[in-house]
């Protein structure tokens, strides 16, 4: 793809391509609050979110930033601040309560929100499954068991018979590395369980449930279908050292080709299978699945916040529990600058990333569905929220995606994550990633700095000089 220039471009200017798609990006639970509203049933994040000391303060997604209720003054504030597309996901408990029959009133909401985001001109991008698994569905084993692949299909026809006529760009799941990892084996998500060799089970059935939504949707005409995944850049903490090699190749084949493998090649890695081979894990696979979990896709979302330096040494003074299977690891800090998650900001992991997806997975077109930045936000006397730090992580991360274009990445758009402040999953409303900042006592949202200087971006294409 190459990129397009105007002649009265100054030299440094950085022009995306024409059609580059511009949005933002929330999540359901995130926002949204009104967990008992038209019938929705608990979610395994209401629930994880109540176990004491699961969630920093005690925060719960009960109220949230309240969008239920507020969301047509919500997409008014999104077209104001002029971004083309919205990236938001559907409550599995609210469309189908207790995993059961669809509920007219849980699908009206989204209905509306479609309905309000093409009124103002916005396109809806959806994502099916962004964590909020009706709980009765862990009651019955979660993602380790497959019938959860098969419901998430019923939950997927679902949705689409509802929207399917107004929605182009149909996203599965986002980020199944963490619904699997920190859901499963660290026990640090929803639903809270820690159980090894779980999250490759539950990996297996999620990529299933993937592969069979999208044949499903596609059938039924949907225009776009993908799904995202939160790859990194691992690198070895020392190049020199063979441990730290070996460390890094593991973070790679569980965080990264574990998905991108069988949804993109239709094979599990090779190397990941004999890592893991004592722990039986692939006695869920059965014959048949990788080819439904390699069915084609249209977009493939990448989610960016960070890259890893691993080192082959475990730290001793580190006593969380670890997402990765058998990781004798650490992951060591290299001084980079760090936003408030305590993550180093480091831009050119992404043109890495990108580059490496373009030359390992060639031939599906690359989104960046999530990349931003928590800080500690705060209101200045006059009312308007400064956010600077966040504005240059975004400036240079969208360089970073330009890079990756010049050097002949097929990447078609970028979402900022995220719209609004909201509730940062185990974090709770501590860590603020909005460009729009949000007052939970009042309600009152006030655009950062940043999101008027996205709002440019979005609006010309282009990076200011
Ligand atoms: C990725 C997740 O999709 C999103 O829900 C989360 O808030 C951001 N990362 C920041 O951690």
């Amino acid at each position: 793809m190459t990129t397009t220039s105007t002649s009265t471009a100054a030299p440094h200017r950085l022009q995306f391509p024409a059609g580059f798609r511009w949005g933002t990006a929330t999540a359901s639970y995130q926002i949204e609050g009104s967990e008992t509203a038209d019938g929705r049933s608990p979610s395994i994040w209401d629930t994880f979110s109540r176990v004491p000391g699961a969630v920093v303060g005690g925060d719960t997604g009960a109220v949230a930033c309240d969008h239920y209720r507020r969301m047509p003054q919500d997409v008014a504030l999104m077209a104001d601040l002029g971004v083309g597309w919205y990236r938001f996901s559907v409550a599995w408990p609210r469309v189908r309560p207790d995993a059961g029959a669809p509920s007219a009133a849980g699908l009206g909401f989204y209905d509306r929100l479609v309905d309000e985001l093409l009124g103002h001109g916005i396109s809806p991008w959806l994502t099916l499954y962004h964590w909020d698994l009706p709980q009765v569905l862990e009651d019955a084993g979660g993602w380790t068991v497959r019938d959860t692949a098969d419901r998430f299909v019923d939950y997927a026809v679902t949705v689409h018979e509802a929207l399917g006529d107004r929605v182009p760009v149909w996203t599965t799941l986002n980020e199944p590395w963490c619904s699997a990892f920190l859901g499963y084996t660290a026990g640090v998500h929803a639903p809270g369980r820690q159980e090894g060799a779980a999250g490759l089970r539950a990996a297996h059935h999620l990529m299933l449930a993937h592969g069979a939504a999208a044949t499903e949707l596609r059938a039924r005409g949907a225009e776009s279908v993908g799904i995202t995944l939160n790859l990194t850049v691992a690198d070895p903490a020392d190049p020199a050292s063979d441990a730290d090699v070996d460390a890094a190749r593991r973070v790679d084949s569980q965080h990264n080709r574990l998905f991108l493998d069988p949804v993109l090649r239709g094979s599990y890695p090779s190397d990941l299978l004999a890592d893991t081979e004592h722990l039986g894990w692939t006695e869920v696979v059965r014959d048949g699945d990788l080819e439904v979990i390699s069915a084609p896709i249209d977009v493939l979302g990448v989610n960016y916040y960070h890259g890893d330096a691993v080192s082959g040494r475990p730290d001793p003074a580190d006593t969380r529990p670890s997402p990765f299977v058998e990781a004798r690891l650490s992951m060591p800090t290299r001084g980079l600058p760090r936003t408030a998650m305590d993550w180093e900001v480091q831009p050119e992991g992404l043109t890495r990333l990108l580059m490496r997806l373009h030359d390992d997975y060639p031939g599906v077109p690359l989104v960046v569905t999530e990349n931003g930045a928590a800080y500690d936000d705060t209101v200045g006397a006059d009312g308007s929220v400064d956010d600077p730090e966040r504005l240059a992580y975004l400036d240079q991360h969208l360089r970073a995606v330009h890079a990756a274009i010049e050097g002949g990445a097929d990447v078609r758009g970028y979402f900022a994550w995220s719209f609004l402040d909201n509730f940062e999953w185990a974090e709770g409303y501590a860590k603020r990633f909005g460009l729009v900042h949000v007052d939970y006592d009042t309600q009152v949202r006030t655009p950062k700095s940043s999101a008027r200087w996205y709002a440019g971006v979005c609006r010309t294409g282009h990076l200011p000089d």
